[in-house]
């Protein structure tokens, strides 16, 4: 065998142990089980988030009704945005369940199921006279770091600074005391926050953009997102999507 031939072999062989051992778990697996291993941030109210010690919110309820029609309980794991789609590559757990917009970059790397809301990210600003894309020129604008919102803001033109943080908590913090002209975040999450900050006065101006969000699985675990895919049309069915969907929005916030 040729030198070249036999290090051409090494690799493979090489890569196919690491493709092994990061291997998702299938469907089959997880059934014998009896849990599905599912991540999210737990810092994005109403949609994942601590109360108190509980892990709670609408992704929350959402994710554990699509587990129960599997015939599955949860085993929950948190940890930080930018951590919960590269942990899906490194099989740390099944899915992530965390507002996640649907978007090519992503795609690559993640398969996405069916979306199990649509949405957008939304202007915030005390000063009404903030609103539309336009008037974000010269103004400073907090956002999420990793996020879909912060790839829309830097395509925004004339906007004088983009301040990022790790947790979308500390964008709102940052316009609560006024560090900041402007947040760009979830329009259902600005719409609590605004009910919540009365006394900041939170203004909701226009879409920024609009998106379809979704839970994510290891790339080509098409065994397990066929499955969560069934589950969550069969939750939208049967009524159970649409009550959890008004206890945490007093609406239904599915694709349309
Ligand atoms: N929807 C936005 C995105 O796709 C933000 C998601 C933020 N989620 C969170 N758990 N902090 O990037």
């Amino acid at each position: 065998m040729s030198k070249l031939l036999k290090s051409m072999l090494l690799v493979l062989a090489a890569a196919l142990g690491t493709t092994a051992a990061v291997q998702a778990r299938p469907i089959e697996q997880i059934k014998k089980d009896g849990k599905l291993i599912v991540a999210t941030e737990g810092q994005f109210s109403p949609f994942n988030f601590f109360q108190g010690s509980k892990l709670t919110g609408f992704e929350v309820d959402v994710a554990e009704a699509i587990a129960a029609k599997m015939g599955l309980k949860v085993e929950w794991k948190t940890i930080g945005f930018d951590a919960l789609l590269t942990g899906l590559q490194n099989d740390r757990w099944d899915m992530v369940i965390a507002s996640h917009g649907i978007t090519d970059e992503r795609a690559k790397a993640v398969t996405f199921g069916e979306p199990h809301y649509c949405s957008g990210g939304v202007i915030v600003a005390k000063d009404p006279a903030i609103k539309t894309a336009k008037d974000l020129a010269g103004k400073v604008i907090a956002v999420q770091v990793g996020t879909t919102y912060l790839e829309n803001v830097k395509k925004v033109a004339g906007v004088k600074e983009v301040k990022t943080f790790p947790q979308d908590t500390q964008s709102r913090a940052a316009l609560q005391t006024g560090k900041v002209d402007a947040w760009v975040t979830d329009k259902f999450l600005a719409l609590t926050a605004a009910k919540e900050d009365v006394k900041y006065g939170f203004k909701l101006g226009e879409f920024l953009f609009v998106e379809r969000i979704a839970p994510a699985v290891s790339k080509g675990n098409t065994g397990l997102i066929g499955e969560v895919n069934k589950a969550l049309a069969a939750i939208m069915a049967d009524g159970s999507y649409a009550k959890i969907s008004t206890k945490w929005f007093k609406e239904d916030i599915r694709c349309k």
